[in-house]
């Protein structure tokens, strides 16, 4: 370690001379723990930590260097209000699933969560229960039948649920130039039974934004980009853990090999036909394609107790002397 100066203030930093190869490290996340907030302290260490072994570990060249900074330059320079390519890329990554899984875990009965993706806005119109959210002719009509539940099995009442699908070509509304309002995409409320029930399109396949630095890098590593067929939704409630999640039609081609990674077994659901009577009750075309799920919610304190019990356990598998402060691991020093 190099030997100690003031910093100006009344830190200890180390004089940073003559670093290596060897010793860069621990300088580096020396001087970047002045801070007195711990966390901060703690994701930077980490941080430097991994950058600089996978430097090492990699001999990583000047040009792979540069290829890189070139790529996340891109990635900057394609990202407008509607498009953030850094997203995409954690998508691509697996980093967005992992960072959801990490901080929404679920207990057997909880319904998964999966990726948000960047298609969700906040002008879909509320509509009551039974609306249809699609205007597209060209698409398989669709009636969704859904409940919202505790983990107990009683149904929760006034949760709103965003809900969001592509058009029949594959596209989000959003995606269209000429979009003027939204369409395949509403907000319904639980009613008193923990019901939910829409009108939309069978989902189809789609490919994820594929012509900007990421589509470049998924054909670089012989990977397609698509989306197996999905309809979203976000679950809200005060009191309740937010659920993002996503169904899944089986026997989709890209089913296992999602671009996105968001797939799960338990989110993969078959759909059926609306047969006269509920095609009656409903005041929808018989025959048409019927969507029926069961959602389960979990419970903020549920959600939290069961998110620092897999933290304590993932960070006495990793060795670390570590506290959680506000469900966050920090080092502990006491
Ligand atoms: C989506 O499902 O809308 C999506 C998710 C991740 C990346 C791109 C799209
Ligand atoms: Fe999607």
């Amino acid at each position: 370690m190099a030997s100690q100066q003031k910093s100006g203030g009344d830190v200890n930093v180390p004089a940073l001379l003559d670093l290596t190869i060897d010793n860069i490290t621990p300088n580096t996340i020396r001087i970047n723990s002045q801070s007195s907030n711990a966390r901060l302290t703690y994701l930077m260490s980490r941080l430097v930590t991994h950058l600089h072994d996978f430097a090492r570990e990699t001999r990583l060249s000047t040009d792979e260097w540069m290829a890189a900074i070139t790529f996340l330059i891109g990635c900057g320079q394609i990202s407008n209000d509607v498009r953030n390519e850094f997203i995409l890329l954690s998508d691509v990554l697996g980093l967005s699933l992992l960072v959801d899984n990490i901080n929404h875990p679920k207990p057997a009965q909880g319904t998964e969560g999966s990726v948000l993706g960047p298609f969700h806005t906040h002008d879909a119109p509320t509509l009551p229960n039974g609306a249809c959210m699609t205007a597209d002719p060209e698409g398989e009509p669709m009636l969704a039948l859904c409940t919202v539940k505790d983990t107990a099995g009683n149904p929760i009442p006034g949760v709103k649920i965003d809900i969001w699908e592509t058009d029949s070509s594959g596209h989000y509304d959003v995606q269209h130039a000429d979009r003027d309002a939204p369409s395949e995409r509403c907000v319904m409320v639980s009613d008193d039974e923990g019901k939910f029930w829409f009108q939309g399109l069978k989902p189809v396949s789609y490919p994820i934004p594929h012509d900007g630095p990421v589509g470049k890098l998924l054909q670089l590593l012989k990977r397609h980009c698509w989306r197996p067929a999905h309809v979203h939704f976000m679950f809200g409630k005060d009191g309740w853990d937010r659920l993002i999640t996503a169904l899944y039609l089986r026997g989709d081609p890209y089913e296992t090999s999602d671009a996105v990674f968001g797939v799960k077994q338990s989110l993969i659901i078959d759909l059926d036909r609306v047969d006269k009577e509920t095609a009656e009750k409903y005041g929808v075309k018989e025959g048409i394609w019927l969507l029926k799920y069961d959602f389960v919610l979990t419970t903020q304190e549920e959600t939290e107790k069961l998110k620092d019990r897999l933290a304590e356990e993932a960070l006495k598998k990793l060795g670390l002397s570590l506290k959680l402060v506000d469900h966050l691991p920090v080092p502990d020093l006491d």
